[in-house]
């Protein structure tokens, strides 16, 4: 059986119960120690697993289901599906909505990724995200003496990119959509309108950034000039007014219009950074997806410059180390062998990773049979010898709870599945006088310079380097994957920045490879590691079945991991959808 090494897991479990605290010589003769060791079967703990959480995050449909991170994001794809919209129309509504409803985490002024597939109609990838302004360069970025300027390009005006979310979410709704935009937008320009009640993660993330707000923004986002409080009503003017103006002048206000006039009237002040021609020279990718047969299934993933290879290569070689026989077993092996995929897949990011307009990514190469197994006997040599240490690397992802995802399907098998991001938590913290809009950080994206850290402590080359026009390297890595037949299985996605593609190797390993249930899945503690810091993060749950001591080969640090995983899986009839209980949102269908 192809993946028979992965079913001896529940008696390998037991192997940990017994754990002994010496510091081995080599994983060898580490895990010779416990395989000797017999104890009671257990299972490895769930995290947020009870079946309350289960009740609110796990819905079954048979029509039509969505998951997203705010029930009324998730509501306003109900509505539209009600009234007769498609799945691309639910997409665009949620998209909006969730602009209103999640002002932190995404917007009008971010940008993102789709997959769309239609099996009637064909499959696509759609390239929606932040490009470089013209005046985007390195030399905006170096201070005097040389150095990167790190909190220029993370903070403030100069760290924003040329939107993409409203050209991206109109396109795919004008080729693919049933309703008029009037329709689909409804439900976002009501909740800016009327406003909705605040909820603790926002309520949080204004707190958070309040002291960096612009008087904008804190006119939006405070009453009487503190901080909006949980539960207080937010209503959101200016963004109403800018939706409006959307459903009259459609992809021209984003080209010409009043908002774009606003925003580089807004930009005088700051040297042009954006200017009239970047609204002008904006285009929306539309492309194939990246597709494998992986798993079972065949997978539809975003191309550079996303890092849907990067998830790829992860799950093709923990495929080809899953047949050798060489590698350790056991819980511990597992690990191992997922942490040295994730490792290879993370430094090949660095390496590679960049938009494919400006740089070459060898996609055909990083998921080609032979460099899968180069790359596997490379970790098996490393492995069996057991003599390795982790590279010292202090920079640690900073913490950024934001970004969101939206995954749709409906019984036909019709999905989309799309990341969109402002970056950081409210992105720039600055906000255009007159349009309600939050501007994003995501030139932070780019690698300022070869191995200097961004906000998720990731690292890039020269590929990642920032020139105008160029999009920055993405984590985000919308999926779909079908059956043999065509017949869409799942369709996922997450934000969480660098632990993005991990979540989804994470969940898909548990729920395609273990065969656990879709909610169970998703809460699962999981595993981390992105080449550089040289550090395996670990779920806290897992701390008391890998103390430090029993990976001695690893810096290990214990935390939760970040990403949101929100996904629509179909089982017989039966559409499943769950949403991420570390989240805010609710699956939502019938
Ligand atoms: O595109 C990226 O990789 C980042 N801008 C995504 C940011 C993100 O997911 C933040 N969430 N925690």
């Amino acid at each position: 059986m192809r993946f028979s090494f992965f079913r001896k897991r529940s008696v390998l479990f037991a192997i940990f119960i017994q754990l002994s605290f010496v510091r081995c010589e080599s994983i060898q003769s580490f895990l010779e120690a416990n395989v000797k060791s017999n104890g009671n079967e257990t299972t490895l703990p769930q995290i947020q697993g009870s079946q309350e959480k289960r009740d609110r995050y796990e819905l079954i449909g048979r029509e039509f289901m969505i998951a997203t991170d705010h029930p009324l994001a998730s509501q306003a794809g109900v509505e539209i599906w009600k009234k007769g919209g498609n799945v691309v129309d639910v997409f665009a509504a949620a998209s909006f909505a969730i602009s209103v409803l999640r002002p932190h985490s995404t917007g009008l002024f971010g940008g993102g990724f789709a997959i769309v597939y239609l099996p009637k109609k064909g499959k696509w990838a759609y390239d929606f995200r932040e490009r470089s302004p013209k005046k985007g360069t390195s030399s905006y970025y170096t201070n005097p003496d040389g150095s990167p300027n790190t909190d220029k390009i993370l903070k403030g005006v100069y760290s924003v990119g040329v939107p993409g979310n409203v050209q991206g979410i109109l396109k795919i709704q004008k080729q693919h959509g049933k309703l008029s935009l009037v329709d689909v937008m409804a439900p976002a320009m009501r909740y800016a309108k009327n406003g909705y009640a605040v909820y603790a993660d926002l309520a949080n993330a204004v707190a958070k950034v309040w002291p960096n707000m612009n008087p904008e923004m804190k006119k939006v986002f405070g009453i009487d000039n503190r901080p909006i409080r949980e539960g207080e009503l937010l209503i959101q003017n200016d963004l109403f007014q800018t939706l409006e103006r959307i459903t009259e002048n459609e992809e021209k206000e984003w080209v010409e219009g009043e908002t774009t006039k606003l925003v580089s009237l807004f930009y005088q002040n700051f040297d042009g950074f954006i200017r009239d021609e970047d609204w002008k020279e904006y285009q929306v990718r539309e492309t194939e997806p990246l597709i494998t047969n992986l798993w079972g299934y065949q997978m539809m993933t975003m191309p550079p410059p996303s890092s849907g290879v990067h998830l790829v290569t992860m799950m093709q070689l923990v495929t080809e180390m899953a047949k050798r026989k060489s590698f350790p077993t056991g819980l511990v092996g597992e690990t191992i062998q997922i942490t040295e995929a994730m490792r290879v897949s993370y430094r090949d990011r660095s390496v590679f990773g960049g938009d494919p307009k400006f740089t070459e990514v060898p996609v055909s190469k990083l998921t080609s049979q032979s460099y899968i197994q180069e790359e596997v006997s490379e970790i098996e040599k490393k492995v069996v010898s057991g003599n390795w240490k982790p590279i010292s690397n202090p920079a640690q992802p900073k913490d950024s709870y934001n970004t969101t995802h939206i995954s749709v399907m409906d019984k036909e098998g019709n999905a989309v599945s799309s990341t969109q991001s402002i970056n950081g938590i409210f992105g720039a913290v600055q906000m255009v006088p007159g349009t309600g809009l939050v501007l994003n950080n995501t030139m932070d994206d780019f690698s300022i310079a070869p191995g200097v850290p961004n906000l998720y402590g990731l690292v890039g080359s020269k590929a990642n380097a920032i020139m105008p026009g160029k999009t920055p390297l993405s984590s985000m890595s919308p999926t779909i994957l079908t059956e043999a037949n065509g017949m869409t299985k799942l369709v996922i996605g997450a934000p969480g920045g660098s632990q993005i593609p991990t979540s989804i190797f994470n969940v898909l390993y548990h729920y395609l490879v273990q065969k656990r249930n879709l909610y169970e899945s998703v809460s699962f503690p999981r595993i981390h590691h992105q080449f550089l810091p040289d550090t395996l993060f670990l779920d806290p749950e897992l701390k008391g079945y890998f103390p430090e001591t029993e990976l001695p080969f690893y810096q290990v640090q214990y935390g939760r991991h970040r990403a949101k995983v929100f996904v629509v899986s179909k089982e017989g009839d039966k559409l499943i959808g769950v949403s991420d209980p570390k989240g805010e949102g609710v699956p939502l269908g019938f």
